[in-house]
């Protein structure tokens, strides 16, 4: 039996069974067997949930990338490693092999440390999907320093209030990138939110996109001519099993963006672990994840978990549209894709639009399909698994968070059998508990509640950047000596689990996290604007969409409601970025409050959601005559 390539049912039973039964012994066999160490650890596991604080393989020493690379050089050093599809159909792929991304990693960590960039320092990432953005990540990893990826559609003040948060000491980024038939100023974005940041000495530029940006002198270097200089070797710096390896940003129900902070070796060993398992990679086969390396899916199942098993990964600059709806159809086809990984909004979208652009390819060499971010309705399982699957690919629904740094729950291809919507099983050594809202566990099957881990995995984040007591409070107060999601989730008669959506004020669009405290902040700063509530309601195609309930403050001064709109959108999108804009919004003389002054935001959800018939008691509201008033005046 194998504890790292689950094949079958039974076997999975039986690992999870031992790896529940004895945490330590299970991931200490799993680190031994298939990573390359420095230095053994003294301890696989020490935790304490009331600190909290929790250390996986303790005194050992490594390097990450030496693992994702170095390792693999022997054995597969012409295999390609990065498989990098342009936004443009008609410029050419590039196959980037082993030994040619060994190679561009060292270059890179040269200039990198040329430029001043010690272990520890903290470096900020901007960049489009384009292999410079794979090739920073890991060389950041190989000379210790800490990459801060944040999202290239992220605006210039998101991007400002993330470098300051971790002091990042560079930006690497490119002058624009191409995005369907558009092309993005990224580094007119940087220089504007520059003006805010102090701690930035150096920005790295990609040349992407041709476009003759400005470059401010003493700061702003282009790339290349940099590592045409650079030496093609660079020795790993060792590090410590719980050494910082990234900072990314994940947004909070209330404040700023979180800077989960994810470690070197629990890291490295749980995301390979699981890459393996949930796809069911095997030599030869091309794995493509959808998703953009600024978000978790990205850090985890693009680089460090496909990388960590000498894997191939494909990595896309486009868009699904771009040239047409099929793009993702001829993608697979042209570089003959086996595992799949997307979004079920991506799926909705493309579910959409005329089959033909799916008939068009040939998709036979897909073996497994997954999905990410956000439950997955019915009706999209059945036309991935029906339309894209043909029938024969299993279907991995995989539940996880920025957090959780790997897949938690998720069907195992071949073994679990799927039912659509349902993430179904844990995954070895991950112990799911349901808990009621006095703190009490729920146990047996057939119940519902609120989704928590009782027992430390090892790519759990460790800390807020700067704020560990909001690590604690967010994360471990709320349930004792437990890890709580913020999700809800019920366990259905064979134990299966399904993801009912997040319990806070947390807003899933499109897959991307939104916080509607900091959203609700942008629009309380248009000078029109007295207060506001946001929620989600439901959406087709994202899953969720965002619904902004105003009060105007009364200046006696009428303005053109549509242009109001226009401009609090685009305050939205200049404050946090497009993801965040809303899709209605109402305006309003009050809000539902309790005798308290709070917003209850419980039945601003059910009144754009359409779900008016069971609004409960409003009477002991401090003002329930309001309810009406935002009934009747609901934008459907
Ligand atoms: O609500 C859950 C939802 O996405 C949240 C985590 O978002 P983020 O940190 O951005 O990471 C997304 C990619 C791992 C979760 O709390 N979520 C994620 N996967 C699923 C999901 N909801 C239902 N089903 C899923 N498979």
């Amino acid at each position: 039996m194998s504890n790292y390539h689950i094949k079958h049912l039974e076997e999975y039973f039986q690992v999870y069974r031992k790896s529940v039964r004895n945490p330590e012994s299970y991931w200490e066999e799993i680190a031994e067997e298939h990573f390359m160490w420095h230095k053994r650890w003294d301890n696989v596991l020490s935790y304490d949930f009331e600190k909290p604080e929790f250390k996986w393989f303790e005194g050992a020493q490594l390097n990450i990338t030496e693992n994702c690379i170095d390792r693999h050089l022997r054995t597969r050093g012409d295999q390609t490693a990065i498989l990098f599809e342009p936004n443009n159909p008609d410029e050419e792929a590039l196959h980037i092999t082993y030994n040619e991304l060994h190679d561009r990693v060292c270059k890179m960590a040269n200039v990198l440390k040329v430029e001043g960039i010690q272990k520890g320092d903290r470096v900020c990432i901007y960049l489009p999907m384009i292999p410079e953005l794979a090739v920073a990540v890991l060389a950041c990893a190989r000379i210790g320093a800490i990459h801060s990826v944040v999202f290239a559609g992220f605006s210039s003040t998101a991007l400002a209030t993330r470098i300051n948060d971790s002091n990042c000491k560079m930006v690497i980024t490119s002058d624009g990138s191409f995005r369907g038939s558009k092309t993005i100023d990224l580094k007119g974005i940087v220089d504007e939110g520059l003006k805010k940041c102090d701690s930035v000495e150096t920005v790295l530029v990609v040349n992407r996109i041709d476009s003759g940006v400005e470059m401010k002198e003493g700061r702003d270097k282009w790339l290349q001519p940099l590592l045409d200089k650079a030496e093609a070797t660079c020795e790993p710096e060792i590090m410590d099993a719980e050494d910082p390896l990234f900072i990314l940003y994940t947004s909070g129900s209330t404040g700023t963006p979180k800077g989960m902070v994810h470690t070197t070796a629990g890291y490295m060993v749980y995301t390979a672990f699981t890459f393996k398992n949930v796809f069911q990679y095997r030599d030869g086969d091309v794995y493509w994840c959808t998703a953009d390396i600024g978000w978790i899916t990205g850090h985890s199942y693009i680089v460090y978990g496909p990388l960590a098993n000498g894997a191939t990964t494909v990595m896309f600059e486009g868009v699904p549209s771009y040239p047409d709806y099929g793009r993702f159809w001829e993608i697979v086809d042209k570089h003959k894709v086996t595992q799949f990984y997307t979004a079920p909004t991506a799926i909705r979208a493309l579910a959409k639009e005329n089959l033909e652009h799916v008939e068009k390819y040939d998709l036979s060499s897909l073996k497994v399909l997954g999905t990410v971010g956000e439950p997955i309705n019915e009706e999209a399982w059945h036309w991935y698994d029906e339309n894209i699957g043909k029938k024969k690919c299993p279907i991995v629904d995989t539940w996880w968070q920025t957090e959780t740094g790997g897949i938690m729950i998720s069907p195992i291809p071949y073994s679990t059998p799927a039912i659509p919507t349902f993430a179904t099983l844990p995954l070895p050594g991950i112990q799911p508990a349901l808990m009621d809202e006095e703190g009490k566990e729920i146990k047996g099957n057939q119940v519902d509640g609120r989704l928590c881990i009782k027992f430390p995995w090892p790519s759990m984040a460790r800390t807020i950047w700067g704020n560990h007591q909001r690590y604690k409070d967010t994360y471990f107060s709320a349930f004792k000596n437990m890890y709580f999601t913020g999700d809800g989730a019920l366990r259905d008669s064979v134990g299966y689990y399904r993801i009912t959506g997040r319990v806070d004020d947390v807003v899933i669009v499109s897959g991307h996290n939104l916080g509607t405290a900091p959203i609700e902040d942008a629009i309380n700063e248009h000078p029109a604007v007295a207060e506001s509530a946001i929620v989600g309601y439901p959406h087709e195609v994202k899953g969720n969409a965002l619904y902004g309930y105003v009060i105007l403050k009364e200046t006696g001064e009428t303005r053109n409601q549509d242009n109001l709109r226009k401009e609090i959108n685009q305050l939205i999108s200049d404050r946090i970025g497009p993801i965040a804009k809303l899709d209605k919004i109402q305006f309003t003389s009050g809000l539902p409050k309790t005798r308290s002054g709070k917003i209850m935001r419980r039945i601003l959800r059910k009144i754009a959601s359409n779900d008016t018939s069971n609004l409960g008691d409003t009477s002991t509201l401090l003002n329930p005559e309001v309810v009406q008033e935002v009934m009747d005046n609901v934008i459907k």
